[in-house]
Formats: C-alpha cells, sequence, structure tokens
C-alpha cells in the first residue's frame, strides 16, 4: 500500500515538532531608533535589529531560549529580564543589574541562556530591561510559552496577544530627573501622556463570528494600572501570570503594570458589527490628572472591514473583577504553616538631600557595589549572613524548603503592584484600603486555594499577605513594579538557600558575564563593598543620603530650597552690584 507524501509528514510531525522542541535563539541588538506610537510625538524609543516594537518571544513549554544581546545604545548601559520566568538553576539568567549580573555597557554583549523545562512554565509573560528606569523607553515586548498539555486547549480556536502600556512623549532620564529632585520633595510621579495597545493606537483585531480567542494580555506600563473590557463580549479568565485558572467570567478586569491574564472570549454568530474594547488608565495613581489627557486607549474586534468603528460607550463607573477569588486549576492547597515570616512595611519620605525615597523598613534600596549573586557565590560559609550584602539592599536569607510568608504593610496613600522574581506565590490575604497593617489576630478566613501569580495589587494602606515555598535557589528581587518606585528604591533581595546555590553555579558564570562586569568596570567578588579580604568590613559601599533630622518635612524643604535660592540670589545681586561699583 502506497502512503502519501501528505500521509508521510502527518505521521511524522509529531516527531517533527518534539525534535524542533528545542531551542528559540535570538539576536539582538538594541539601539535607538524613533518612533511615534501615538501619533503626537516622535521620539527615540529602544529598538531592536533597527525595529520598533521590538519581537515577541514565542517558544514552547520545555524550549531552551538564547537571546544574544549587544548593546548598541551609545549612551545607555542595558540588561533584559524575562518577567514571570522562574529561572531554575539559571539565576544568573534573571536580568536585574546589580542583583544577577553587571551593567552591560554600550558597546559589550551578553547572552542569556536558559530552559523553560525544569518546572513546567506554560503561559503569557514578557521581558524588559532591568536597568533602573528603562522599559518605559520601549525595550519591553511579550514572551509566551505555548503549551500543548493546556487544560483549555479544546476551548478555544485562535490565539491574540494584546500588549497594554501608557507613554511618555519624554525620555525615561529627564523624566527621572525631575521626579527624583529636591524640586519634588513630594514626590509626585510624572504622568503618562498617553496609553498604548500593541505599542500603537486605534488598533483593529481581525476576528471570525462563531469563533473562540484565547486573548493573552500584558500591561507593559511604567506606572498605570489598567481597566479593560470589551464591549458586548464576556471574558472567561484562564491563566494569571502564567498560572492556570479555573475558567471565570468577568465583565472587567484591572491590570496593574507587569500583570497578565488570558482570557477566552467567544464571538458573535454574525458579522453584522464591530465592537469597540478599551484600556483605561487609573487616574487614582497620578497626584494631578492634566487637562486634556486621555486616560482610554481603544481597539476593535473588527468583524467585517466594510463595517464602522464605533465609539466606545461611556462607563457610569468602573467595576472590575477581584482576582483574590480566583481558583487555580491545579487546586494547590494552602500552606497551612508559615516556617519563615518576612514583614515589609513600606512607605514614602524624604532624605536630607530634600528627595522622595520609598522604604522598606525605614531602608531605601541602593544597589550594591558588587552584584549581590557574586557577593554569594564568592563568600563561602559567610554567605548565609545578611550582613554581607550590605546596608542598603533589604536582604532576607531564605533557608532550603520552607514555607516562606512575606507580610506586606502599605504605610502609603498609594496603590502598589508588587512582583517577587524566581516564583509565584499563594495569595493568602489582601486587605481592603485603610485597613492599616496586617493583624493575624483578626482578618477574614483565607482561602483553602488562594490564587497564585507574580505580581499583586496592594491597596491604599492596606495589606497583603503572601507565601511560598522556597525551592529555587537564587537571587531574587521582591519590588514595586511602578518603575518610578523602582528608580525611588522600593526594593527588597531575595537570597534564597545561598550555599545550594554556590554548588549549583560556583565556577559557571559564563565568560561573558564576566567580560560585561570587566568592561563596566563592576568588581564581581567579596561583599557588597568589593572587599574580599574582610567580608565584614563594609567600608567604601554604597549608601543612600541621610535621615532628615526628626520634624523635618517635604514643606520645609522647599521653603528651605527657596530661601537659599533666594539667599543665593541676593548674594549674586550684592557681588554683582559691588563689583560693577569697584569697576567705576
Ligand atoms: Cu518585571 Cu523586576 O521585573
Amino acid at each position: 500500500m502506497a502512503i502519501s507524501l501528505s500521509n508521510f509528514l502527518f505521521a511524522i510531525c509529531p516527531l517533527l515538532s518534539l525534535i524542533s522542541a528545542g531551542t528559540v535563539t535570538h539576536d539582538f541588538e538594541v539601539s535607538w531608533i524613533y518612533a511615534n506610537p501615538d501619533g503626537s510625538q516622535n521620539r527615540p524609543v529602544m529598538g531592536i535589529n533597527g525595529q520598533w516594537p521590538i519581537p515577541t518571544i514565542t517558544a514552547t513549554k520545555g524550549d531552551r531560549i538564547i537571546v544574544n544581546l549587544k548593546n548598541s545604545l551609545g549612551n545607555e548601559s542595558t540588561s533584559l529580564h524575562f518577567h514571570g520566568l522562574y529561572m531554575n538553576g539559571s539565576t544568573h539568567m534573571d536580568g536585574p543589574i546589580g542583583v544577577t549580573q553587571c551593567e552591560i555597557p554600550p558597546g559589550s554583549s551578553f547572552t542569556y541562556n536558559f530552559t523553560v523545562n525544569l518546572i513546567d512554565q506554560p503561559g503569557t509573560y514578557w521581558y524588559h530591561s532591568h536597568q533602573r528606569g528603562q522599559y518605559p523607553d520601549g525595550l519591553r515586548a511579550p514572551l509566551i510559552v505555548h503549551d500543548t498539555d493546556s487544560p483549555h486547549k479544546n476551548l478555544y480556536d485562535e490565539e491574540i496577544v494584546l500588549s497594554f502600556s501608557d507613554w511618555y512623549h519624554d525620555l525615561m532620564n529627564p523624566l527621572l530627573a525631575q521626579f527624583l529632585s529636591i524640586a519634588n520633595p513630594s514626590g509626585a510621579e510624572p504622568v503618562p501622556d498617553s496609553s498604548l495597545l500593541n505599542e500603537t493606537r486605534d488598533l483593529s483585531v481581525k476576528v471570525e463570528p462563531g469563533k473562540t480567542y484565547l486573548v493573552r494580555m500584558v500591561n507593559m506600563g511604567a506606572f498605570a494600572a489598567q481597566y479593560v473590557w470589551f464591549e458586548d463580549h464576556t471574558m472567561q479568565i484562564v491563566e494569571v501570570d502564567g498560572i492556570y485558572t479555573e475558567p471565570t467570567d468577568a465583565d472587567m478586569i484591572y491590570m496593574t503594570v507587569a500583570q497578565r491574564y488570558s482570557v477566552l472570549i467567544t464571538t458573535k454568530n454574525t458579522s453584522d458589527a464591530n465592537f469597540a474594547f478599551v484600556g483605561s488608565m487609573d487616574q487614582d495613581l497620578f497626584d494631578t490628572v492634566p487637562e486634556g489627557l486621555n486616560p482610554n486607549v481603544t481597539g476593535w474586534l473588527v468583524y467585517n472591514d466594510a463595517n464602522e468603528k464605533p465609539a466606545p460607550k461611556e462607563l457610569q463607573a468602573f467595576d472590575p473583577f477581584d482576582d483574590y477569588t480566583l481558583v487555580p486549576q491545579d487546586k494547590e492547597e494552602i500552606y497551612d504553616h508559615v516556617d519563615q515570616q518576612i514583614t515589609l512595611d513600606m512607605k514614602m519620605d524624604n532624605l536630607d538631600d530634600g528627595e522622595n525615597y520609598a522604604f522598606f523598613n525605614d531602608i531605601t534600596y541602593v544597589a550594591p557595589k558588587v552584584p549581590t549573586l557574586y557577593t554569594a557565590l564568592s563568600t563561602g560559609a559567610n554567605a548565609t549572613n545578611p550582613v554581607i550584602y550590605g546596608a542598603n539592599t533589604n536582604q532576607f536569607i531564605l533557608a532550603e524548603n520552607q514555607v516562606v510568608e512575606i507580610v506586606l504593610n502599605n504605610d502609603d496613600p498609594g496603590k502598589h503592584p508588587f512582583h517577587l522574581h524566581g516564583h509565584a506565590f499563594q495569595v493568602v490575604y489582601r486587605s481592603e484600603e485603610e485597613a492599616g497593617f496586617y493583624d493575624p489576630n483578626n482578618h477574614t478566613a483565607f482561602p483553602s486555594t488562594p490564587m497564585r501569580r507574580d505580581t499583586i495589587l496592594v491597596r491604599p494602606n492596606g495589606n497583603i499577605v503572601l507565601r511560598f515555598r522556597s525551592d529555587n535557589p537564587g537571587i531574587w528581587l521582591f519590588h514595586c513594579h511602578i518603575e518610578w518606585h523602582v528608580a525611588s528604591g522600593l526594593i527588597a533581595t531575595i537570597i534564597e538557600s545561598p550555599l545550594s546555590l554556590q554548588s549549583q553555579l560556583d565556577g559557571r558564570i559564563p565568560a561573558n558575564h564576566l567580560q560585561a562586569c570587566a568592561d563596566a568596570g563592576t568588581p564581581t567578588a567579596g561583599n557588597a563593598a568589593g572587599n574580599t579580604k574582610d567580608v565584614f568590613d563594609l567600608s567604601g559601599e554604597n549608601t543612600s543620603p541621610g535621615t532628615l533630622p526628626a520634624g523635618f518635612e517635604a514643606k520645609g524643604i522647599v521653603a528651605l530650597v527657596f530661601s537659599c535660592i533666594a539667599a543665593f540670589l541676593g548674594m549674586a545681586v550684592i557681588s554683582w552690584y559691588g563689583l560693577s561699583e569697584i569697576k567705576k
């Protein structure tokens, strides 16, 4: 019996895909190019290989991902973080500068090489620069890990990827200089100029009637959470931050920066009309709303190009779905005991340089001279002693295989989206706003199968309680994902099982990583100050400015600044006058 070629190909196709389920390689050269994504301001953006938006990385569960990065920016160092991937056994590929690697200076190269298979990790992720303040200049894109075993794979026909983000007309460097300034003692964050969908506006998404789509959504913004809704179409949530959920209906979701949602959307049976969908920036985050700001970005589910694209209807109020009620599809039960607890009391305040900083337990993060990973790898048995990691890194050492609980008390009237690298956590508790600090003896019952994700909102003056197992040796940041607050120091460093980390990685840091350090002049051994002889001598380490005398407040600083300026002007006038007198 003859077998046709197509039958033959069909028969070996699964084999071919198994074989090709190997390695996804990208050569990325990062450089500045111009773009005008909202149609009102042409500006420099960080492109890859001369293109912007930069490419989405797509892989299949089990693949190895290799990114050969070359920094051709000319004027800024860079790095890449693969947000949400656990990086088991490869914390040195995680990306944050000063933490797991050195900065990659202009002209240098660096290779990221890791697998996504050690723990099965399908789902919706993204990658972005983890150089301070940099990704909102455009170095950010979705990263999708496909799953041939998805529990939802029979529920949809096609996939759509949508990124949402705020957008600034100015570059981050000048905006950061304005934000972290004695002239901004209250720490008011720059307000975005507009908002983008797939890095553009007025996006049309072609759909066919009578189909179900898996819509993967990522908020890649710097600051603004987004309310998202599709007119006349229900979303069924099936994944958050890479964790499959029991399918759950929602009319509107609230997506903080760095969060992801996959939803199933079933289209109408006819092509009579097109439908708007909207991302609307949460303006509660903005200290002042500039006149004329359009907080919305609109896209359309286009059934028929010949029909109009209707303007979205006005909403009376925002009433988003509460992700705290989601149930993970694997029904992992709540960790019922805690071995190790970390309490983080966060606040915003001024230091004696007059600038506004963010604090955990009264310490604002300042990157050490030696990346924390290299300190852990070069200090032998002392790597379990928190002291060697410095005075301003908010470091916590985790023992191996413990149930760890993070209690975060938000002593600030703002909303903050917190992200943990290297893990997804159980959200065992989230208070309403104004609830104050967490009281273990007074809270509503914990869910028995809590939602897991890697980025979670804490409400104004509220608290959250998160749990995870320390089963992933590495150096993992825990930080607010509002990029302004990363710059003002809202970061803690989790140093997980440092001795196991030594046996995993000692001597295995690739030569190109160490070369980037050499190029940047960053030391790669010793304590936070770079001292290799006496790791308990931290003299010369990087620290924050000092605290203000008690009772001194932002208003006082403004008054001081202006009286200094006035005095200075006064003296200048006197000396000018005096000089001209002499000349006469
Ligand atoms: Cu999106 Cu520290 O990460």
